[in-house]
């Protein structure tokens, strides 16, 4: 609770780990530094995710990888990161600006579950406050599934990660599946602290002058305000769920902070900002904040915690 009793206390929990408001940096979107993260944090975030981190550098896709589209971005960068340990200054500049204000969770991934469990205690080492599995990666024996859209490989991924490291772990879901509560009830099964969702959807765009696909990779994912109703039906169907009982944080298409409040009471604890950051500027947190503390004041609450699950029933 706030000391001043007037002002709403927009404070939250999410799988143990204390924020300031419930807004977070998305994974990939102006974390390509420690400087940028803080940056997000003193314009307003309550935390931030890594750029997803590899055990090894990585390149990514040649360009172009980013195009716009009517109401969102189609993208296929390819993961580019200079590796867990390329990426330890970064962390250490932030920590040193942030000074423990605002939690920093990295999100990693890799190519088997093996690689996942290296990257997750490799990550562990930098000093971060919990760790993001970056689900929506090949998974080499999977079929030409994804690790995330496999629930037997999600169980395994989370239970190793979980027996080797002692942070909270998250679980990133991919919306590109026909059933993302039985993915969810994997993501806990393995004793996953909590689930974020969502990843983009798949996607592309063809230039009709030259006949090709506009991505170099041909088909990228979409972000941004056309993914919101998609990510709040994901939310809203895992948290009405009565068996799934790990917190949720909503991420996808999220500009406003009506669309903060929107996923919030889909059952979300907490959200994550990615493509609206692109495109404006960091101070959509400072928006946002004013926002959601107006609302509470005019609906009579004091508590932003007040608001998760009203849409599903359900409080997390
Ligand atoms: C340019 C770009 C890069 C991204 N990179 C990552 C990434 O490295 N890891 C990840 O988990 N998600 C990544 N994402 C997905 C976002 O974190 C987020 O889940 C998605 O964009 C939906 O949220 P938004 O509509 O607010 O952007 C990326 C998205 C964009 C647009």
């Amino acid at each position: 609770m706030a000391d001043d009793a007037t002002v709403p206390d927009l404070s939250v929990e999410f799988a143990g780990i204390k924020l300031s408001n419930p807004l977070l940096l998305a994974s990939g979107i102006a974390d390509e530094t420690g400087a940028s993260m803080a940056r997000a944090v003193k314009e307003g975030a309550g935390g931030v995710v890594t750029k997803s981190l590899s055990i090894q550098p990585r390149q990514g896709h040649p360009n172009p990888c980013i195009v716009e589209v009517e109401g969102g971005l189609i993208n296929a960068m390819g993961l580019p990161n200079p590796g867990i340990e390329g990426f330890r200054e970064e962390i250490e500049h932030y920590k040193k600006k942030t000074r423990g204000r605002a939690p920093i969770i990295a999100s990693v991934f890799g190519s088997s579950i093996e690689e996942y469990v290296e990257a997750s205690t490799l990550a562990e080492g930098l000093g971060v406050d919990g760790l993001e599995l970056n689900g929506s990666c090949p998974n080499a024996k999977g079929l030409g599934l994804q690790f995330g859209q496999d629930p037997v490989v999600i169980i395994e991924l989370v239970r190793e990660v979980k027996a080797r490291t002692t942070l909270p772990v998250l679980f990133k879901l991919t919306p590109n599946t026909h059933d993302i509560v039985t993915l969810a009830r994997a993501v806990q099964e393995g004793g996953a602290d909590g689930i974020v969702a969502i990843n983009t959807l798949q996607a592309m765009k063809i230039d009709i002058m030259t006949a090709r696909p506009v991505l170099t990779n041909t088909t990228g994912g979409l972000s941004g305000p056309a993914i919101r109703p998609v990510g709040v039906r994901c939310v809203f169907e895992m948290a009405r769920a009565p068996d799934i009982r790990i917190p949720i944080m909503g991420v996808g298409g999220i500009s406003t902070w009506e669309d903060v409040i929107e996923y919030m009471m889909a059952g979300a604890t907490a959200v994550q900002v990615g493509t609206s950051i692109s495109w404006g500027n960091l101070n959509v947190f400072g928006e946002m904040k004013k926002g959601l503390r107006a609302f509470l004041m005019g609906t009579g609450r004091r508590s932003i915690k007040d608001i998760t699950g009203l849409a599903a029933g359900v409080g997390h």
